[in-house]
């Protein structure tokens, strides 16, 4: 029998090898869904990977439902895997880029839309036209939560320096055998049960293994802020911050 746990928990640990504080930015973004939503919400996992926010998200609230939607094949394999015996998520295939792909979803509106770590991959463009349709997606009086690298221009010392702290604590944690994007990539092309669906994701959107990422641009948290107003949110803020990244909030 295939170890879905494992695999799901080995991705936790690779990302977190990138976000250490990627739990506290979770509780952040399930205690603005419990305040402003309640604790029955209906929501959408936007890019949901293995589906690490739907897991903490059906944990704490057990009338939750949740839709997951991706686009790669290895990770959607992993999150259908670990949840097979979880009636309250469902996982779509569908390409954020395409115009159509919120016409896969089995629901027309939402509750609350959640994305961690995922839209950096999109152009600004993409983006934007991405929160245009968000704006339509979440009902009124739903939330839109989003926490992404959201780099600041203007502070390019405090940058360098986050830099340079990082990637120190990343060389002590690869000590300890952590693996990296790539590392993880290939354990995932080298597992049987995994093979034919990486082959698959490398084709499609291109081989991680060789260090290939995405074109996203990363744009900074005041364009979030101003792009999900002009898109038709109410009220936007931010809900937690670090040093390079942010959690955007946006009300209906
Ligand atoms: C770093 S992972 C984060 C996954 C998950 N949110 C988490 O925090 O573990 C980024 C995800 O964005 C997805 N993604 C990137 N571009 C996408 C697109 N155009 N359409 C759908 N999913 C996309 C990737 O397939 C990947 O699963």
């Amino acid at each position: 029998m295939v170890d879905w746990q494992g695999w799901q928990r080995s991705w936790d640990r690779q990302q977190e090898w990138y976000l250490p504080d990627r739990e506290e930015r979770f509780r952040v973004m399930l205690d603005a869904v419990e305040a402003l939503v309640g604790d029955k919400p209906r929501v959408l996992d936007l890019a949901c990977g293995t589906g690490s926010i739907s897991g903490r998200l059906l944990r704490r609230f057990p009338g939750a439902v949740s839709t997951g939607v991706d686009l790669d094949p290895a990770l959607l394999a992993i999150a259908r895997g670990t949840f097979v015996d979880e009636q309250r998520v469902s996982f779509v295939t569908a390409d954020l880029t395409d115009p159509a792909w919120a016409e896969r979803l089995p629901y027309d509106s939402y509750d609350a839309v959640l994305t961690a770590t995922a839209l950096h991959w999109l152009t600004a463009d993409a983006l934007g036209t991405l929160y245009g349709r968000l704006a339509t997606l979440v009902r009124p009086g739903g939330v839109f939560l989003n926490a992404d690298h959201m780099p600041d221009a203007s502070t390019p010392r405090i940058t360098e320096a986050e830099r340079a702290f990082t990637r120190a604590r990343q060389a002590r944690e690869r000590g300890e055998g952590v693996q990296d994007w790539a590392q993880w990539w290939q354990a995932v092309a080298a597992a049987p049960e995994l093979a034919e669906l990486a082959a698959e994701r490398f084709r499609l959107i291109g081989d991680p293994t060789t260090g290939d990422h995405s074109e996203g641009q990363a744009p900074s948290a005041g364009w979030h802020l101003e792009t999900l107003r002009s898109a038709g949110f109410a009220e936007a803020r931010l809900a937690w911050t670090s040093l390079t990244d942010s959690v955007v909030l946006a009300l209906r």
